[in-house]
C-alpha cells in the first residue's frame, strides 16, 4: 500500500532500525523493488530521482507507474522524489500521487536554501506529502555530496527547525555513484547528529557503503539509507551476463526478466540487513 515517508521512518526510528530506499529508473526496478519487498515483508521507499526524470524527458508515465506498484503492494511503500532542485517538479510530483519529496538545495546559499525549503515544505505539508531536504554548506566539485563533505550538528539542528522539515540528509563520509564497497562513515558524528537532530537522518550515496558498515551505520542514528548504483550495477551485470552467453538473444524479457529477479533478490536482502541493524 501508498505510505508516507514518516509512516514507515517513525517506526524504525524507535526500532533502531532502518528502511532501504532504492532509486527506480525503469519500471523493471520499481517492478523489482515492490517483489523484493514484499519477499521480506518490510516497508520500502522507492525513489524517482530529477536525472531520471530528465531521462525519460516526463515526470508522468514513470511516477505514475511506480505509483501504482506502490498502490498494489502487499507492503507499505513510499513514492518519493529524489534530489528536486526545481519546485515546479516538486508541485507536479505532488499533484501526481507521490507521497514524499526531497528537495536538493543543497548548492544554494543557506539562506537561500531555508527559505525555498520552507516553501517547499508548507506547499508539500498542504497535501499531506513528507520533505526531505539537505544543508550545503560545504563547496566544492561536488559540494556537500563529496566523501570530505561533513554536517555539523548545531547547523542540522538549525535548518531542521527553520524548515519544519520531516527527514534530513546528512553527509557523514559517503559519496555517490561508488561502484566499489569500501567506504568507511564518521560514525561518531552519526551519533552526535542523531542526538542533535529530531528528524529522520538519511544516508545517500549508500552503494559505496559495505553491508557490515550500513549495520553499524544504522546503529548509530541514520534510518533511510538511499541505494541506487549498487541495484545498478546489480542489474547490468546480469544483463550483460545474460548478452555474453547468449550472443542470438534478442528479446528484451529474457535479458530484462532474470535481471529484475537479481535486483528483487538483492533488495529483499538489503531489507532484511538494515531492519535487523537495531
Ligand atoms: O539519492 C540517491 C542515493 O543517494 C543513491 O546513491 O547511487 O550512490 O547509491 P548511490
Ligand atoms: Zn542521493
Amino acid at each position: 500500500m501508498l505510505a508516507g515517508l514518516r509512516e514507515v521512518l517513525d517506526p524504525a526510528v524507535a526500532a533502531h532500525s532502518g528502511v532501504g530506499a532504492f532509486n527506480i529508473i525503469c519500471l523493471e526496478h520499481a517492478e523489482a523493488v515492490i517483489w523484493g519487498a514484499e519477499a521480506a515483508n518490510l516497508p520500502v521507499v522507492l525513489q524517482v530521482s530529477e536525472n531520471a526524470v530528465l531521462y525519460h524527458r516526463s515526470l508522468e508515465p514513470i511516477l505514475i507507474a511506480t505509483v501504482a506498484l506502490a498502490r498494489n503492494a502487499d507492503v507499505p511503500a513510499v513514492v518519493h522524489l529524489d534530489h528536486v532542485t526545481d519546485v515546479e517538479l516538486v508541485h507536479a510530483g505532488v499533484a501526481l500521487g507521490a507521497t514524499s519529496v526531497m528537495f536538493d538545495g543543497s548548492r544554494r546559499p543557506y539562506d537561500e536554501n531555508v527559505a525555498v525549503t520552507a516553501d517547499v515544505v508548507r506547499h508539500c505539508h498542504k497535501h499531506g506529502v513528507d520533505v526531505e531536504a539537505e544543508l550545503g554548506e560545504i563547496g566544492g566539485k561536488d559540494g556537500v555530496h563529496a566523501a570530505t563533505a561533513r554536517t555539523k550538528p548545531h547547523e542540522a539542528q538549525d535548518f531542521v527547525a527553520d524548515t519544519g522539515v520531516d527527514a534530513l540528509a546528512v553527509a557523514v563520509g559517503s559519496s555517490h555513484a561508488q561502484t566499489e564497497r569500501s567506504t568507511r562513515l564518521d560514525l561518531g558524528l552519526v551519533e552526535r547528529l542523531s542526538e542533535a537532530v529530531d528528524v529522520p537522518l538519511v544516508l545517500h550515496g549508500s552503494s559505496g557503503v559495505p553491508d557490515d558498515e550500513l549495520v553499524r551505520a544504522v546503529r548509530a542514528g541514520l534510518t533511510k539509507i538511499n541505494i541506487g548504483t549498487h541495484l545498478n550495477a546489480t542489474l547490468t551485470r546480469s544483463v550483460r551476463d545474460a548478452l555474453t552467453d547468449q550472443a542470438r538473444l534478442v528479446d528484451p524479457r529474457k535479458y530484462l526478466g532474470p535481471a529484475r529477479d537479481k535486483v528483487a533478490d538483492e533488495v529483499e536482502r538489503l531489507l532484511r540487513l538494515l531492519s535487523k541493524s537495531g
